[in-house]
């Protein structure tokens, strides 16, 4: 889905939309890439030092002001999350020149009466990760050690499904940053008092 371009005279609201609709082409992708598919996620480790891997994003809604990915209960970044929820996204189309970053808060959602319908609509190839009873980050002695049974025809659907969850982000600001050749654009967004409130700063 191509995203309209913004240039110097554009609107805060423009740079809004344009924001979400990266985000929405991001998490909506289907078969044809999107820039914003993969984002990169910052978390603050146990010891305080900066954690950052990449994430599907999975979902995107500028009605709730979030965006969403998937991972394992198990994984670091949820111990990371449940100690400090504050987390920064940041996704970058490298052909357009355009870096958004998103500041905000996770929720991890574990709960099967919100995680059970987002687990049976996946593919499932993409869930095949949970099934291993090895935690992440967990020393094995060879790669396939940690590997779950692919053609297993008779594997249960369900298995694994208690080692998945959401990760909710509630977004509560953005930089936006747009290396336009006829000029460089940045936008800081805030959400208050229920509406972006946006400003240009220097990029
Ligand atoms: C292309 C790509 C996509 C990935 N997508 C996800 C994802 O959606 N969720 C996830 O938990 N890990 C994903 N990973 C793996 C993470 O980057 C990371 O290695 C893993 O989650 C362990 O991170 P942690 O130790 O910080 O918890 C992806 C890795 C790559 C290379």
């Amino acid at each position: 889905m191509a995203v309209s371009c913004v240039d110097c005279n554009a609107t805060m609201d423009q740079i809004v939309d344009a924001v979400w609709a990266h985000l929405h082409a991001g998490a909506n992708a289907g078969k044809e890439r999107s820039p914003f598919t993969m984002l990169q996620a910052a978390t603050i480790a146990l010891d305080g030092a900066p954690a950052v891997r990449t994430v599907v994003l999975r979902r995107a809604s500028r009605e709730q002001r979030s965006v969403m990915f998937h991972t394992d209960v198990r994984s670091t970044k949820v111990a990371e999350l449940r100690r400090d929820p504050r987390i920064s996204l940041v996704g970058c189309d490298l052909d357009g020149g355009v870096q958004i970053r998103l500041h905000g808060a996770a929720r991890i959602v574990e709960a099967p009466s919100e995680t059970r319908a987002v687990w049976n609509a996946s593919r499932p190839r993409t869930l095949i990760v949970y099934r291993t009873p090895i935690a992440p980050a967990t020393p094995v002695v060879s790669p396939a050690e940690a590997h779950a049974t692919k053609h297993d025809e008779n594997v249960d659907p369900s298995a694994g499904f208690e080692n998945f969850c959401l990760i909710e982000v509630s977004v509560s600001s953005i930089d936006y940053l747009d290396l336009n050749p006829s000029g460089h654009i940045r936008a800081s967004l805030v959400f208050e008092e229920g509406k972006w409130r946006g400003a240009w700063i220097a990029p």
